[in-house]
């Protein structure tokens, strides 16, 4: 394979969980609002990565954009965490288990590569495994082989980091975690990652913290007092504030006036104060 540059981290993830049969228009959409960093998996019980890479092929047909010009990131999900439609031999080693899966991904993207790969989560709530271990050498071996520019791992706590850390694993070059603002935005983890430089994606971000989008803080950083020029909606104030903190957000919104606005949140600039007031605004 020719070499090829790095990977430019994108500042924005579209998350395509959960839309079935909308997959490939909603993708196709998501580009065109200008989105160019896609999150899936290849766990058909919540994605539809065959939807995902429709939505990209009639991207390509109309000339929007080309491969190069995307981040396209999917996941290895283990077996629990699947229904019957498995991308792999479940009767195959963990191994195999993984270069099917990849096989099946670069498949439904039509890619030869993707420019990231997670580790949906680990086998235990607790612990990195070695269940976690050897799929995460598989996952090695896929980045060097070609088939993954950079990896990652999902769903994770302090503890897992950690001791992958202590194995002298590799550590990931992304988290992608649910960010809760009770628990300060996940902050062991994102400080764990701040000190690796290990880039944290955060999910859920108004899902999960809906207290937050109705407060009064927030309800105040809307104001066109803050920016002259930008009347901010509380999802928009909240993007910002994640990107302030040092979180890749992604959104799931399958609404084309809101993926103007959550991309539109990229030119709010929120004052250090406000950062730091939201940060410890729930925990
Ligand atoms: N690794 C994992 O285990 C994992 C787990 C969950 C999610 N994810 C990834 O993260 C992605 C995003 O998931 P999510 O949980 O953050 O989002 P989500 O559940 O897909 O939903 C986002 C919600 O926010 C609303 N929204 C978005 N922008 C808005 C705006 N500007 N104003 C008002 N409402 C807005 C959406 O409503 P509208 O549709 O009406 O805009 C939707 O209800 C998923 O698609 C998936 O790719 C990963």
């Amino acid at each position: 394979m020719p070499p090829q540059p790095p990977s430019l981290v994108p500042d924005f993830l579209y998350g395509t969980a959960w839309k079935e049969g909308r997959t490939p228009a909603l993708t196709e959409l998501a580009l065109r609002m200008g989105f160019r960093a896609i999150d899936t998996a290849n766990q058909r019980r919540h994605y539809f990565e065959e939807g995902v890479g429709q939505g990209l092929a009639a991207a390509y047909r109309t000339g929007l954009v080309v491969r190069a010009d995307l981040f396209l990131q999917t996941k290895f999900t283990y077996q629990p965490g699947q229904d019957h439609r498995l991308p792999y031999d479940p009767a195959a080693s963990l191994s195999v288990q993984v270069a099917q899966s990849m096989a099946s991904s670069l498949e439904h993207l039509a890619t030869d590569y993707v420019d990231s790969y997670l580790l949906h989560g680990p086998a235990s709530n607790h612990d990195w495994t070695d269940v976690d271990t050897e799929a995460w050498e598989a996952m090695r071996k896929e980045r060097d082989a070609g088939r993954a520019r950079l990896l990652g791992v999902s769903n994770v706590s302090l503890r897992h980091l950690q001791q992958m850390a202590a194995a002298r694993a590799e550590l990931p070059a992304f988290v992608q975690n649910r960010c809760y603002a009770r628990l300060g935005w996940d902050r062991a983890v994102r400080l764990f990652c701040r000190e690796r430089k290990i880039i944290y994606q955060g999910f859920s971000l108004l899902t999960a913290n809906q207290e937050v989008l109705h407060h009064p803080l927030i309800a105040r950083l809307t104001t066109a007092s803050l920016a002259a020029s930008f009347n901010a909606t509380p999802a928009q104030v909240v993007f910002s504030f994640a990107r302030a903190a040092g979180i890749l957000p992604l959104t799931g919104t399958s609404d084309a006036a809101h993926m103007k606005q959550d991309l539109a949140s990229r030119d709010l600039t929120l004052p250090p104060d406000a950062v730091h007031a939201i940060e410890s605004l729930a925990g």
